[in-house]
């Protein structure tokens, strides 16, 4: 599908409650299905990526049942060895994270299967999953490092090891496989990624523990009772809402609340960058929900000037690139970012594509190995026809981009944001 994108005059009022987290829907439902009993999942996330972990789970035996309307999903979980080997390979379309979660799930099951994907999934690298999991003693095999992976049953051992990159995805691959492992394995990484895993592991019984500062990463004992079930309602997504908060700080008079969105300070990174830069985001009504911190984040228009980003903000706002870049685009002065090479290895390449959209928009911008120097006028020119290159994020920046561009914006394949944000064309008014 492809939409031609407007400068918007009319600032963006009101407020929205953004959809579930992706990552939290993830882990409620692989994790519900770990468990045993039957969990209650409010909120959850009904998008492209999350598809795919509900069509694996149910081809591993796992019976779900989800009202996509209200947003309820409810999993009879089979235990921690419990998946019926599927007759077939198990396809995660886009999903890296059901590949990479999925995988440390099924070799501590020690199910005999094929796990694969779209073919933008088998250009990602699973190598960073391979090799602990066979350190572990996992029988899994890839003929390129890449999927797919072919799993067969054997038993694990505990492990002591360091991430060479702050992950969260090969983090929780690690731990999950760790519950079926003989001894504790511990997992050290060298920035702060997402802990959700922990968190919601935690409160279903498992003896997980994160490392002290200035450690990063955790360590999981093996697990010998059953995994509780949850009851919970998720928060939502802070990566869609950052979508909202760069057209709120960049449409004129724009004023507007996203609401009970979580705020893991191991994912606000985006909120401190924009904060640096100028902008005008109030956290309000702070709680908890799902054992996550959340708040309704109230975002004012503010005029943005350049920043500098590296270190341990790169993975705290490691999805939030893209966006970040049209923010960065529409300020004044130089940005500079660094230390993201992983940008590189993302449903795209989101350095390269971002700086070939946004050179087309008429946007000064170089390009490094590990990032990017943007230098802003406060305009964006505009006037271009861009591909997604079948990355949802990149779909909704470059929307974002045509909001506030001098001249119209036209996206080919902008239907991929279907995979996260199935709301976002309708919250900015984008279908009328
Ligand atoms: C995720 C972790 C991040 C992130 C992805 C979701 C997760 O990936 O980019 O969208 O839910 O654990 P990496 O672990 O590869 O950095």
């Amino acid at each position: 599908m492809t939409q031609t994108i407007r400068r918007r005059i009319a600032p963006l009022l009101g407020s929205y409650r953004p959809e579930g987290d992706k990552s939290l829907s993830h882990r409620a439902l692989l994790f519900a299905a770990l468990a045993e009993g039957q969990s209650t999942i409010r909120r959850f996330l009904v998008g492209g990526v999350t598809q795919a972990m509900l069509r694996c789970l149910r081809a591993l035996g796992v019976p779900c049942e989800l009202d996509a309307q209200a947003h309820i999903l409810r999993v009879q979980g089979v235990g921690l060895h419990g998946f019926t080997p599927p007759a077939e390979p198990l396809n995660c379309g886009n999903s890296a994270t059901t590949f990479r979660l999925l995988a440390g799930a099924l070799a501590g099951a020690g199910t005999p299967c094929v796990l694969d994907g779209s073919a933008g999934l088998r250009r990602r690298p699973m190598d960073r999953i391979l090799e602990p999991l066979r350190l572990m003693g996992a029988h899994v095999s890839s003929d390129t490092g890449r999927a797919p992976l072919r799993f067969a049953p054997a038993p694990l051992h505990g492990i002591s090891y360091t991430l060479p990159i702050a992950s969260a995805q090969v983090k929780s691959c690690l731990l999950l496989a760790g519950l079926s492992a003989d001894a504790p394995t511990a997992i050290l990484e060298p920035g702060p990624s997402r802990d959700h895993t922990e968190r919601m592991l935690a409160a279903m019984g498992a003896a997980i523990r994160p490392l002290e500062a200035p450690a990063h990463g955790a360590v999981v004992l093996p697990q010998t009772n059953p995994l509780r079930p949850l009851d919970l309602e998720l928060p939502g997504d802070i990566s869609s809402a950052a979508f909202l908060i760069v057209a709120a700080t960049l449409l004129p008079g724009s004023d507007f609340t996203l609401l009970r969105v979580g705020v893991n300070p191991t994912r606000t990174g985006i909120l401190d960058a924009l904060r640096a830069m100028g902008a005008d985001i109030q956290l309000l009504n702070e709680t908890t929900l799902a054992g996550e911190p959340v708040a309704d984040l109230r975002v004012r228009a503010a005029h943005l000037s350049g920043t500098v980003i590296q270190g341990d903000l790169v993975v705290r706002m490691i999805d939030e690139f893209p966006a970040f870049m049209i923010a960065a685009a529409a300020a004044r002065g130089e940005t500079l970012v660094r230390d993201a090479a992983e940008l590189r290895t993302k449903e795209s390449d989101r350095i390269a594509g971002m700086a070939s959209a946004l050179r087309a928009l008429g946007v000064d911008i170089e390009e490094y190995p590990d990032g990017f120097r943007i230098r802003g006028t406060g305009v964006i020119p505009g006037g271009a026809a861009l591909g997604a290159g079948g990355d949802h994020r990149v779909a909704m920046s470059l929307a974002l981009a045509g909001l506030i561009a001098e001249q119209p914006i036209t996206v080919e394949g902008f239907d991929i944001l279907n995979e996260s944000f199935p709301d976002f064309p309708s919250v900015l008014g984008l279908n009328a």
